[in-house]
């Protein structure tokens, strides 16, 4: 008999007609509004789950009491209680790798966009406020040759120093949890401190993913080590960040514009007062969105769940736990 899997992100018809040949499949579109109470029907059934941007806590998946894998369209696995799903025995897969390239272009499109002042530029012409040659007063800032600060050195972390190192002149400066000598050789990259980074870098991105370690990281204090034409990208979590501490920096002109593709609260609130600054440009979570990259993540997520289903070792297994527990028992 197939399996059941309750799919909550639409899939191409390739993929989609993939996984029916293994699995009876429910698609419930909207999760996060009308289909939640759809979903929670659907859970009974279910023996694997895919989908993103959703946060599949406890009492959702004490509903699914047969379920064997989760299979997330994401690299970032924050949605869900790992401790619960290793004590279920639950495997949990995500899709690295195949978004790194995209999501380190959407870092240096934030990077170029708030140094160059692009969106608010643009607003200007669009709204027919070009009316002579532009002066002082709207030129942005060089990006060749500045120092790029990273904060996460992992796969994107690393694909943003590449961009920066041989595309921009930038010199690079990282800090994370320890020095990674081969990122060092091949970026001539310098290891900081978090503060000695903050102090020194003139675009300070955020590639890291969040945790209990990682919540709140940049707050009013970070921000003071800043110097006025700092630049803060955000690619990584909305949490990452105290965004009042964030909104008050921008405000206060501590540091110099902020090019934002994650939130607090997503999708922003429309009356968030990062929406009243012209040197925020915000993007609405677009890191990986693109359709090349976003149909590589499915068809990653879908190879993870049906190897899980299947009782193999998916390739992107995020909570060995759980598969210890499985191969044991
Ligand atoms: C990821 O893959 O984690 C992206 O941020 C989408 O959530």
């Amino acid at each position: 008999m197939k399996k059941h899997v309750v799919l909550y992100k639409k899939l191409s018809p390739t993929l989609m007609s993939r996984l029916q040949q293994h699995a009876d499949v429910t698609l419930i579109d909207e999760p996060n509004r009308d289909g939640l109470a759809r979903l929670r029907a659907a859970l009974p059934h279910a023996h694997g789950l895919l989908g993103a941007s959703l946060k599949l806590d406890a009492p959702l998946l004490d509903l699914a009491p047969h379920l064997e894998a989760v299979s997330s369209v994401s690299v970032g696995v924050d949605n869900y209680d790992l401790d619960y799903l290793d004590r279920r025995g639950i495997l949990l897969s995500n899709t690295p790798d195949v978004l790194t390239e995209t999501t380190a272009d959407t870092g240096f499109a934030l990077i170029l966009a708030t140094a160059r002042r692009m969106v608010e530029l643009a607003n200007m012409v669009r709204t027919g406020q070009w009316k002579s040659n532009i002066g002082p007063q709207h030129f942005g800032n060089d990006v060749h040759g500045k120092t790029l600060g990273i904060i996460g050195m992992g796969r994107i972390g690393e694909a943003l120093a590449q961009r920066g190192h041989f595309g921009f002149g930038m010199p690079v400066l990282y800090h994370s949890h320890s020095p990674k000598p081969a990122v060092e050789a091949r970026f001539n990259a310098g290891y900081r401190s978090l503060e000695a980074l903050l102090q020194e870098a003139d675009f300070i991105c955020l590639t890291l993913p969040l945790t209990a370690e990682t919540q709140g990281l940049i707050g009013a204090r970070q921000f003071a080590l800043m110097r006025p034409q700092s630049i803060f990208i955000n690619i990584s979590r909305g949490k990452v960040v105290d965004e009042p501490a964030l909104i008050a920096a921008l405000q206060q002109g501590q540091i110099r514009a902020a090019g934002l593709d994650v939130f607090e609260r997503e999708p922003l609130p429309h009356d968030s007062p990062l929406l009243q600054l012209n040197n925020v440009v915000a993007t609405p979570h677009i890191g990986s969105a693109t359709h090349e990259t976003r149909e590589a993540m499915a068809q990653c997520a879908v190879d993870n769940l049906l190897s899980a289903l299947a009782g193999e070792r998916p390739l992107n297994l995020v909570n060995p736990k759980a598969w210890g527990m499985r191969v044991s028992g």
